[in-house]
């Protein structure tokens, strides 16, 4: 009796802790479509138009104007982003509706007379704010490849604008240290010159009304007429640039994706003027001659490797990458497998490289000339599409429009105002990332299209700034080289490197200290201090039978809805 009391226990133990296991190493699991994305209300969302027999691309719209409402401090339709997508027949491509410039815009206009940057001239306020392309983007996707009305897709988002949205915990964490800021720039009487706590209801009535617009007129509604006469003079009002031309002229483009192999995988992610692709691709052709699944996950030999590519391939970023459409990116010899190869001569597992020591390569050039939300998308047919969407940082400029109903971008400070000098991110800039009128800034954004096989694997993205490249990439190896499940892939503590400054950022709790030690006798510098979180990874992987399984970041409150 007793020996069959302790099976039991031990087989009810076994259950729990199974279930447990479940609970927190897998995402959800479903058979036909998913959204991943940053709030449980723009992924529902997201579905219900799956679900009414809208496709990835109808999603898309829905998800990134329900994420304008439920995630306010980056979720927008006056920032910018990119998406690549991979329909069920297999073409890919991507669009990009980064901000621009405004047409008044100069290489000089964020300094001094005596040639210093002006600080928060490009990060708080009306003068940071570039001329917005979310919602041409997601007006051109509809467009292209989406098949239900735009009005029909539209109507859910601005029911939840009109209903609210409550507040969750880490909202509240998140919110409360920019309330200075937004009565700073907004004044008193601003919707969001009030502290807001978890449970409250936050209603958006004025952007129920702009949606309207849009839902009625398309990219009309937004970038002419009524809501663009009232945006451009609120932001010159505010001292800002931006004017009813600007935003007249402003377009997206369709652009070539960045397409290269790591080993069985063929990675699939957004070009210049994003350094995501490109940048990446440099990190896995580096690290692809050495074996880093026998180094082990997150081992000390593996986040040495990681991080000498990342530091070689930061320091092009930062000197040769830019808007396409202004300088030419050297990308042939980037790219080849000789000059990568080259780069990392000089590494060695026995000691770190010092980042003085390493600039941007030698490239022959024939010189003629804080914060972002990423979702993932796959319908029933298989067509996957992969966007990140940024107002820059936490609620961009901090510029509310209170007439309208949303926040303004801070997007010009990805731009590299003085080169040499870094901007919020760190990231120390050339003369490629200077601004110059209707040009993109660099970006960092990742949003990745994974094939294994040649078959649909992977949906990939995640916001960060300049840890977003890292992130990514970091979650592909999980999944690839170590085996992890997609939510352990994202669960997994992730590491940074950005070649200046020289430090080796650790997301805290994650890392033993035994392994910081042993990497800091090889001389890398480990910064303890400022361990910001390294993304919020919301990513989908095709299961080998076809079932979808999700990996949405718990870092944030990013949720996975589907069928
Ligand atoms: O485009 C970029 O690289 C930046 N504007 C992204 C900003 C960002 O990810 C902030 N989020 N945490």
């Amino acid at each position: 009796m007793r020996t069959i009391k302790i099976l039991l226990i031990c087989f009810l133990a076994l259950i729990y802790s199974c279930k447990k296991k479940n609970n927190s190493t897998t995402g959800l699991i479903t058979t036909k479509a998913m959204v991943v994305s940053a709030r449980e209300e723009a992924s529902k969302i997201g579905t219900d138009i799956l679900k009414q027999g809208g496709n990835a691309f109808d999603a898309m719209v829905a998800t990134q104007f329900a994420l304008a409402v439920a995630h306010p401090s980056a979720g927008n339709i006056s920032g910018g982003g990119f998406m690549v997508y991979r329909k069920e027949n297999g073409d890919i491509g991507s669009i990009d509706f980064r901000e621009k410039a405004p047409l008044s815009a100069h290489k000089d206009m964020y300094l001094d007379s005596t040639g210093n940057v002006i600080p928060g001239m490009s990060t708080l306020g009306a003068t940071a704010v570039g001329v917005p392309g979310s919602v041409a983007g997601a007006i051109e996707v509809h467009k292209k490849f989406g098949t239900l009305p735009l009005s029909k897709i539209l109507a859910p988002v601005i029911a939840l604008a009109e209903k609210g949205v409550v507040v969750t915990e880490k909202q509240e964490k998140k919110i409360a240290p920019y309330l200075q800021d937004f009565i700073k720039v907004n004044g008193e009487y601003s919707k969001f010159s009030i502290p807001y706590k978890a449970g409250d209801t936050i209603k958006y009535k004025a952007l129920a009304n702009t949606l309207k617009s849009i839902s009625k007129h398309g990219r009309d509604g937004f970038y002419k007429g009524d809501v663009a006469k009232k945006l451009s003079s609120f932001i010159q009002k505010n001292g800002g640039f931006v004017t009813e031309e600007d935003l007249e002229k402003y377009n997206v483009k369709w652009r070539q994706p960045v397409i290269f192999k790591y080993k069985e995988l063929k990675i699939i992610s957004m070009g210049a003027p994003s350094s995501g692709g490109i940048t990446m691709q440099q990190i896995f052709k580096m690290i692809e001659p050495h074996n880093i699944k026998e180094f082990g996950h997150n081992s000390t030999k593996s986040i040495q490797l990681f991080t000498e590519a990342s530091r070689r391939a930061y320091a092009d970023r930062n000197y040769f990458l830019g808007d396409p459409d202004f300088v030419s990116i050297p990308l042939d010899v980037l790219l080849s497998n000789d000059y990568l190869e080259n780069r990392m001569k000089d590494f060695s597992f026995d000691k770190a490289t010092k980042s003085s020591t390493v600039s941007h390569g030698e490239v022959n050039i024939i010189s003629e000339s804080n914060e972002t939300t990423h979702y993932s998308i796959i319908d029933k047919d298989g067509n996957a599409v992969s966007v990140t969407t940024t107002l820059n940082g936490n609620y961009g400029s901090k510029l509310f429009c209170d007439e309208l109903g949303f926040f303004l971008n801070n997007e010009m400070d990805d731009f590299s105002a003085k080169p040499g000098i870094p901007n919020m991110f760190g990231l120390i800039g050339a003369d490629a990332n200077s601004i110059a009128p209707e040009k993109r800034m660099l970006s960092s954004m990742t949003p990745t299209i994974v094939e294994k096989d040649n078959k649909l694997w992977m949906v990939v993205g995640t916001p960060g700034g300049s840890t977003i490249i890292t992130a990514v990439a970091q979650t592909i190896l999980n999944t690839y080289e170590y085996s992890l499940n997609m939510q352990e892939a994202v669960n997994a503590p992730r590491f940074h490197h950005q070649w200046l400054p020289d430090a080796v950022i650790f997301e805290p709790n994650g890392f033993s200290k035994a392994l910081k030690e042993e990497l800091k006798a090889k001389e890398y510098i480990i910064n303890e201090e400022r361990t910001p979180i390294i993304g919020k990874v919301d990513a989908i992987l095709v299961l080998p039978d076809g079932r979808l399984e999700a990996g949405a970041d718990k870092r944030g409150d990013d949720t996975a809805v589907g069928y």
